[in-house]
């Protein structure tokens, strides 16, 4: 694959230095980076600086005769992959907000046919200012992702949301956004399993666990953006359902199996779900009562079927990539790794549920990827859709790397 390109623009502020931190982030995930940078931009950091890190020439002048022969604006946003606007000021915001272009980086983001990310960062009480948050939510009702800010100091003294997101947060947002651009998964179908199960004690008891759908849902919607034709199969959730996706509801795990070997051949399958392992061997047709002198009810359990062993039994229907999780509250590599062998699937997510991370219901996850013997990667804390997504980029890059070896 052609290394990708990111155009980056760099406005005029303090956290323009960290856009320099960023260059590097970048090129060392083999991402190409070609930089504007505005004339206040040039107050914080140097033209040669950008263009030492970057490799590449920087361009500034919206008239300037070199690059308008060599470069137009509108070639230049449109030979990126994405753009991506580090910092992002309140001035530029609201020029893009309004479809100004009475620069270069306010014209090449409105001639810009590629996705767009923005990194605001600006004094606090300019972020919450009403225009700002106007414009805010315009942007991200024209489709524009937005990273940050941040909470913490700002350059002006101040405390509060202003800050600019780290240069590893972009680089992993930007990640994100490349991976569901350009729809590499066109074609491919996959089936996520999410949430918990509820399993019968009677009409109305049910055994249950903690978990949200939250990472489940996240990974079926990345990889429906990301082109694939999904099939969510999930147990009872709060989470809205996802779009561009089919979406079929179950409750306990007997019923998702059957959904999922119903749904069978896949591409890929992952099992997300917190899936109950046993449940009440004989479910109570009525309601249990109480009674004076009755003896609690003693609840007999007995096995669940295991949905991802059963889907990653070698044959005909197995899908190219089983994923499954391990969801581990000590241990974490080593029961990992042994859950990756007894259930016989490609990849695993190691994950640490205990208590005091607040995976469970929480909208952060921390992963490790396990890949048969190679080096576990482990994934730095973020957000469930930026888990999502990074999975999903792993997951593109894999099905790449077999067409790339079969042809
Ligand atoms: N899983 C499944 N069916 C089950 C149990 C688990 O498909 N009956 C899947 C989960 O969706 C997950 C993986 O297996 O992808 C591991 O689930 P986890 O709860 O971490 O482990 P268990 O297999 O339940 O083992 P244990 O409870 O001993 O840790």
């Amino acid at each position: 694959m052609a290394a990708r390109r990111i155009l980056l623009i760099i406005a005029g502020g303090i956290a323009a230095y960290k856009s320099l931190e960023l260059i590097r982030r970048l090129k060392e995930r083999d991402l190409a980076v070609r930089a504007i940078l505005t004339k206040a931009g040039a107050e914080f950091v140097t033209p040669l600086a950008v263009a030492s890190l970057a490799g590449e020439p920087v361009f500034s002048e919206l008239f300037s005769l070199t690059d308008e022969a060599e470069m137009g604006h509108i070639r230049l946003s449109r030979e990126a992959d994405l753009v991506v606007v580090a910092p992002a000021t309140a001035d530029l915001l609201a020029k893009m907000a309004n479809g100004l272009a009475d620069d270069l980086a306010s014209t090449a983001l409105l001639a810009t046919d590629k996705p767009v990310l923005v990194a605001p960062a600006m004094n606090p009480q300019m972020w919450q200012h009403p225009a700002t948050l106007r414009n805010v939510a315009q942007l991200r009702a024209d489709g524009v992702r937005v990273v940050g800010p941040n909470p913490g100091d700002t350059a002006c003294g101040e405390t509060g949301l202003g800050r600019m997101a780290e240069p590893d947060q972009i680089a992993l947002a930007i990640e994100a956004t490349l991976a569901i651009a350009g729809q590499p998964l066109a074609g491919l179908r996959a089936l996520v399993t999410s949430g918990p199960t509820h399993e019968a004690i009677d009409p109305v008891r049910y055994i249950a666990n903690r978990s949200s759908g939250k990472q489940g849902h996240a990974i079926a919607a990345a990889l429906a953006a990301a082109g694939a034709q999904v099939v969510l199969v999930s147990g009872p959730v709060a989470e809205p359902p996802p779009a561009d996706l089919r979406l079929i509801k179950v409750a306990s795990a007997e019923e998702m199996l059957a959904a999922c070997q119903a749904n069978l051949p896949q591409d890929v399958v992952i099992g997300a779900a917190a899936v109950a392992d046993w449940r009440v061997a004989a479910r109570a047709p009525h309601k249990l009562k109480k009674a004076p002198g009755l003896a609690s009810p003693r609840l007999e359990l007995t096995a669940n079927p295991d949905i991802l062993r059963t889907l990653a039994r070698p044959g005909p229907m197995r899908p190219a990539l089983v994923i499954g999780f391990a969801a581990e509250t000590e241990q974490l590599l080593a029961h990992a790794r042994a859950k990756l062998a007894s259930k016989g699937c490609d990849w695993i997510l190691a994950n640490d549920v205990s208590t005091e991370t607040g995976v469970f219901g929480g909208g952060h996850n921390t992963v490790q990827l396990v890949r048969g013997d190679a080096e576990p990667e482990a994934w730095p804390r973020s957000t469930k859709m930026a888990v999502a997504a990074r999975l999903v980029a792993a997951i593109a890059c894999h099905f790449e790397s077999r067409r790339t070896a079969a042809a």
